[in-house]
């Protein structure tokens, strides 16, 4: 039996950095995916292909053994053998479009496939089983992510995620009740990051100036307008009333709060000023210092970002995804 799943690419649209530190996000899952197919073996091994390579490990080898990109995978099929005693051995294969390591979830997505899949070859595991084991697997190489990654690359649609002191996660909004009336233009600098490495630097900006970092945190919330209170005006807000413009500029303000935690770096501020006449509002996406940028744009100026962009980035039009993960299995 070949159990498969699936999972989508994700993009920040609020909140990135600040969710990290409990504030709410706004995220949304994309049109590129992650598929994680795994099968039985007789081998008394876990063997991994991707495109990154293969490895091969006797089954009782734990995940510290392995190296870092390998480990989610061997995480959760050491747990998986651990609850089935008679498990031989195990054959996980990733098939994915979304670029690595620069910000679109590729990681995240690739945990919440992997959890679907491997388990699946038992039974099918509710959103909140694969929630958990996703995490669970992630931070066997992001220890200090928020998980809001997770949420949406499972849940699919727009999500408001609220982190709880980091473990447990909640929607605030639910999935799939808002649409953006314009393009989101995602432009890649080509520039990969650790998004490890940006997260540590925010806690130190953190830790130097506490006071205004907490400050930030309540501006990016009141952006997204989640304060509780459902803030009139707020991005939610915008959303539902198809306010593009206010959107745009919501985004732009961001970018702000990004550029001052100091994520940014002189060519993602090329790549989104390179946009500014067409884009109704443009930040980084996801923990930059690299990485990729979205800009809001409207149809009528599609057909100019290529002219506009430097020459060595890559860019495409997004669609909302709101499938998230997708899970079947194939008798063989
Ligand atoms: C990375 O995609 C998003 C960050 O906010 C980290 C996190 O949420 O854990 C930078």
């Amino acid at each position: 039996m070949k159990s498969i799943a699936s999972a989508p690419a994700k993009i920040i649209l609020f909140g990135e950095h600040f969710v990290v530190h409990g504030t709410n996000a706004l995220l949304a899952a994309i049109d590129k995916r992650v598929t994680v197919t795994s099968t039985f073996t007789e081998n008394k091994t876990i063997k991994v292909n991707s495109e990154l390579g293969t490895i091969e490990v006797p089954i009782s080898s734990s995940h510290e053994e392995v190296e870092s990109e390998f480990r989610p995978f061997v995480y959760l099929a050491n747990k998986m053998i651990a609850s089935n005693q008679n498990v031989n051995g195990l054959e996980i294969t990733i098939n994915s479009d979304i670029p690595v390591g620069v910000g679109l979830g590729s990681s995240s997505a690739c945990c919440v496939a992997a959890a679907s899949s491997i388990f699946g070859l038992f039974k099918k595991l509710s959103d909140s089983e694969i929630l958990k084991m996703s995490r669970e697997a992630e931070k066997t190489i992001f220890p200090d992510l928020s998980g809001a990654d997770l949420y949406v690359c499972a849940a699919g649609g727009i999500i408001g995620c609220e982190v709880d002191n980091t473990i447990s996660l909640h929607s605030s909004t639910p999935s799939v009740s808002y649409e953006i009336s314009a393009n989101l233009v995602i432009v890649n600098s080509m520039i990969q990051h650790s998004t490890k490495r940006s997260v540590e630097k925010v806690r130190r900006f953190k830790e130097n100036n506490e006071k205004r970092f907490s400050e930030l945190c309540d501006l990016v919330t009141k952006l997204i307008g989640d304060d509780g209170t459902r803030a009139r005006g707020g991005a939610l807000d915008n959303m539902k009333n198809n306010d593009i413009a206010a959107l745009g500029l919501k985004m732009t303000e961001n970018q702000k709060y990004l550029e001052e935690i100091q994520v940014s770096n002189d060519t993602l501020r090329d790549m989104i000023s390179s946009l500014k006449e067409i884009s109704l509002g443009t930040k980084i996406t996801g923990a930059g210092d690299g990485g990729c940028i979205i800009a809001l744009v409207e149809d009528k100026n599609l057909d100019k970002v290529p002219a506009l962009l430097p020459k060595d980035k890559e860019y495409f039009s997004a669609k909302i995804d709101t499938k998230g993960v997708v899970w079947s299995t194939i008798e063989e």
